[in-house]
């Protein structure tokens, strides 16, 4: 397993480019089955989550070509209903392709899936809204098995906004039989663009980025060539890393209004941000003061997956942050690590609180997940010294060429072969 070493305390300066979300690159490859006809995809990361579920497709049948950043899938000949267990153990997405496959083959069987593990994360919502559309689903030996002779439009309220449920439930209300609406649906940027993505193809979906999303179901799909919105999450972390460190970074790519929240902070922190159109520029002295509390929640609201990475940052501004975590019941882990770097963090269930320390030095550390271990490198290029970020099979999930990218920003960080 490779490893990262930084030599911290460099500032950090330059310009960079979103990839394409990974929130959204995923459910966009599932839907690809929904089609006989070529899918074209640009601008997809090279991460190990998309390769994974590159093999999933290639696994149901799937032809896939790939042209640099450029995915074209060709589901014409899928034959299969069945994502293998190795392949759903690696990748919680897999989740999606219940609906776009239920809705190909009318059937669709899965082993429970995996991913980070940072918290229960059932599927409850994704089976609940499956079945409302006349799927039958049975558990067996931890597989989920879903028959549907017909999908039939059904309204669905969600209990929680799960982001995979409401993309589940478009994606196998796209082509079912009728309207299903579904109310208190996820409002990520990441759900816009599926619905976007779908309605290239012939679908007739409005409403995502609200609470009601209202599906018309239509007999067929056509393909389509597609570019998907950037990477919020990537993004935020080189803004957080340049906050951190102190410099000047201009990212393009990504609307600020989908990091609202998390610039909100950054400003409170003291940085001086500017944003046109889709390019963000933030300037930093790299002294920042704390914010009193941080809590996750749905969009807009500060996202989950920035809850690490921005913590990193807490631990040397001025003051004490209280971070809640709302969404994920284990999403900690990366805190005792920080602490071998000098980080004073007291956590508590799910709230962390961070007292701001003059700096933090090199240690030794393991990234325990993907945010988890993108948040160990934030600290470890603000850190005195040398650090070594271990396990980097996590972060190389999400971030394409992490290194090399903060590498053109100035970082002293190198990957070494193990
Ligand atoms: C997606 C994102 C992930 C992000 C999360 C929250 C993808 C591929 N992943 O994950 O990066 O951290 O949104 O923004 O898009 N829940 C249930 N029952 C369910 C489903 C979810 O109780 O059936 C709960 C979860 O345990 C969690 C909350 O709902 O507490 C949010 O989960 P959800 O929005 O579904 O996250 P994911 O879609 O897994």
């Amino acid at each position: 397993m490779d490893k990262f070493m930084i030599d911290g305390g460099e500032r950090l300066y330059g310009k960079l480019t979103a990839q394409s979300a990974k929130n959204t690159v995923l459910p966009l490859l599932a839907a690809a089955v929904l089609t006989d006809e070529q899918v074209k995809i640009r601008g997809v990361p090279t991460i190990n989550d998309v390769e994974n579920m590159l093999h999933i497709l290639r696994e149901v049948g799937c032809k896939i070509e790939r042209q640099n950043d450029v995915a074209i899938i060709d589901s014409s000949n899928a034959v299969s209903h069945e994502i293998p267990a190795r392949l759903t153990k690696e990748l919680r997405s897999s989740v999606f392709m219940l609906g776009s496959v239920l809705t190909r083959f009318h059937r669709a069987k899965i082993s429970y899936p995996g991913g980070c593990d940072i918290g229960l994360r059932p599927i409850d919502l994704h089976l609940l809204g499956l079945k409302r559309l006349g799927v039958k689903i049975v558990e067996k030996d931890g597989f989920i098995d879903c028959i549907a002779e017909k999908l039939t439009g059904a309204e669905i309220l969600l209990d929680f906004p799960s982001v995979g449920a409401t993309e589940n439930i478009i994606l196998a209300g796209v082509k079912a039989e009728g309207t299903t609406v579904i109310r208190n649906a996820a409002k990520e940027p990441e759900i816009v663009d599926l619905q976007n993505f779908l309605n290239a193809m012939g679908g007739k979906i409005r409403g995502a980025g609200g609470g009601t999303i209202v599906i018309e179901g239509v007999k067929r799909l056509h393909g389509v060539d597609y570019r998907p919105i950037g990477d919020r999450i990537e993004v935020g972390t080189y803004l957080i890393a340049t906050a951190s460190c102190g410099g000047e970074i201009e990212i393009d790519g990504v609307p600020p209004e989908n990091i609202a929240a998390l610039l909100h902070k950054l400003r409170e922190n003291g940085c001086k941000i500017h944003t046109e159109n889709d390019k963000i520029v933030l300037r930093s002295d790299g002294r920042l003061k704390s914010v009193d509390l941080v809590e996750t929640m749905p969009f807009p609201g500060f996202p989950t997956d920035m809850q690490a990475q921005y913590s990193a940052l807490c631990c040397t501004a001025k003051g004490t942050t209280l971070v809640v975590e709302n969404l994920f019941e284990t999403r900690y882990r990366y805190a005792a690590e920080l602490k071998r770097m000098g980080a004073d963090i007291t956590v508590r269930g799910r709230t962390a609180m961070i007292r701001g320390v003059n700096a933090l030095h090199g240690a030794c550390v393991t990234a325990g997940d993907l945010r988890g271990g993108a948040a160990l490198v934030v600290a470890g290029l603000k850190a005195e010294g040398r650090s070594t970020v271990l396990d980097l099979s996590h972060i190389d999930r999400g971030y394409a060429d992490f290194e090399g990218k903060l590498r053109s920003l100035g970082a002293k960080i190198r990957r070494v072969k193990i």
